[in-house]
């Protein structure tokens, strides 16, 4: 499997994930380790785009570089729904999660589709990009996404 299309997978079993944690907060019930993974898949995922695939293919084209700061905007604010919701499920807040992860699904439905029809399709096929492990790749412990993280230095 080439990684275009790993990525587009990841892309679906996240939002299935998604889908079923809803499903579960409309029975007053939610499995934690189903929004662990989601976590650690999600936030492995933004760390891949942001670490090496973005600045792979960010070659001094003025529109991508846009195109990929808006995406990274859009990390943050997945980022931060995702430290929410960790917390409304600690607190039991069936509403709120239910709020917080639908605008998750919200934010991935549009981010996903510009990544795959704009940026996965610049991935040229058997390149090191195309051919880098994904899977085997750990999210450093501390790492938080790029938007984040200035916001945070700023401060
Ligand atoms: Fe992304
Ligand atoms: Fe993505």
């Amino acid at each position: 499997m080439n990684n275009e299309i790993w990525l587009k997978n990841d892309h679906s079993i996240i939002d299935q994930k998604i889908l079923e944690v809803m499903d579960q907060i409309d029975h007053e019930h939610i499995n934690t380790d189903l929004f662990a993974e989601i976590e650690s898949g999600l936030k492995r995922h933004i760390f891949f785009e942001e670490t090496i695939l973005f600045p792979s293919l960010d070659d001094g084209d003025v529109r991508i570089h846009q195109m990929m700061e808006g995406l990274k905007m859009e990390h943050a604010a997945l980022w931060k729904l995702m430290n929410i919701v960790d917390k409304e499920i600690a607190d039991e807040i069936f509403i709120k999660i239910k709020k917080s992860v639908s605008e998750m699904l919200m934010i991935l439905r549009v981010h996903n589709e510009i990544e795959e029809k704009n940026v996965y399709t610049l991935i040229k096929s058997n390149s090191e990009i195309d051919k880098f492990d994904i899977e085997a790749l750990e999210l450093p412990s501390g790492w938080i996404c790029e938007k984040l993280r200035n916001r945070k230095n700023t401060k």
